[in-house]
């Protein structure tokens, strides 16, 4: 079996270890890193516009809470994080003039014996790739996309480091296999107690009237979704946190997703069945403008134009 991976398979990345920039083909970590070995890592990934991260500041600070949860530190302070993450940006100009650009950000306990002790690693290890943007289809934005509801529990849930975006996402792998098996987008993961919690990847919001539910327990606090309560909060819309059963789903006026990368796609069925009048509604198109606007993108054309 081929063990290396040539670089022309590779989309064009760069990709910083450790704050040093290294030829994506030499762009390895230790098999006996704890990323790798035990999924003992957290990371944020956001998106660029023109050449800048959006809600860096956040995302930064996302990072620092989620490896405290997980008894991890940020090696380096924000400063030095942010400038890294610049001199990444700059050199994938070379092959993203847009600077439309995917970041991940990736913290793992470092590497050291085998054994579970996390005191048996000393240095994190920081690992930054910076990618061209593969937003989803127009055609999502135009129409919406359809959702899977999927009962399981993920590695973190109910834990201590529960909220943490940690690197364990097998569930949410095996649930998106599942969505893309049966024609979906998107996974609604579904608790134990049968509420609906979020995405695979992203956080789930449904519009009644005029009053936007967003779940706020067993969730990963979303970027995107704090920025899309404070539109709607600046557009007088009544905000409520809380659980949401599928029925309540089934019954919206409007459903939608937020991530950083997808920033929002309308959801229009769930398992096959249509849900919002299998329509786009006017407030999901509303919150999406001024979300494009609060990333500098206001002049652009909208993902569904
Ligand atoms: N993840 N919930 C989960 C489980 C997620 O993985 C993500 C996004 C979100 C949305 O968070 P944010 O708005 O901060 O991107 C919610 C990223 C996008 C990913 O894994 O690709």
């Amino acid at each position: 079996m081929k063990r290396t991976t040539s670089s022309s398979k590779l989309s064009p990345c760069v990709v910083s270890i450790d704050g040093e920039i290294v030829p994506p083909e030499r762009a390895t970590v230790s098999v006996f890193d704890r990323g790798f070995l035990y999924g003992d890592a957290v990371f944020e990934v956001m998106r660029a516009y023109r050449g800048v991260p959006f809600a860096l500041g956040e995302h930064v600070a996302r990072l620092r809470r989620s490896a405290e949860r997980v008894a991890m530190h940020l090696p380096v302070d924000e400063l030095t994080l942010a400038a890294e993450i610049g001199r990444a940006i700059e050199a994938a100009h070379a092959f993203a003039p847009s600077g439309d650009l995917y970041l991940r950000l990736v913290l793992t306990r470092g590497s050291g014996p085998l054994g579970l002790d996390a005191d048996l690693a000393r240095k994190p290890l920081r690992v930054l790739i910076v990618t061209p943007v593969t937003p989803p289809p127009r055609e999502a934005y135009v129409k919406g996309i359809s959702a899977i509801l999927v009962r399981t529990t993920r590695d973190i849930d109910g834990t201590a480091a529960a909220g943490a975006k940690a690197t364990s996402y097998l569930a949410a792998v095996l649930a998106m296999r599942d969505a893309k098996a049966r024609g979906a987008a998107e996974a609604f993961i579904v608790d134990a107690r049968g509420f609906v919690v979020e995405g695979a990847t992203s956080n789930v919001f449904v519009v009644k009237g005029k009053t936007l539910t967003t779940p706020n327990e067993g969730i990963l606090a979303g970027i995107t979704r704090a920025h899309v309560l404070d539109a709607a909060r600046a557009r007088h819309l009544k905000v409520r946190l809380a659980s949401l059963r599928p029925s309540t789903i089934a019954r919206a006026d409007e459903v939608f997703i937020t991530s950083s990368i997808r920033e929002i796609v309308p959801v229009v069925a769930i398992d096959g069945k249509k849900i919002a009048r299998g329509r786009v509604g006017k407030v999901t198109r509303a919150l999406h403008r001024e979300l494009r606007a609060r990333a500098g993108m206001a002049d652009a054309p909208m993902p569904w134009e």
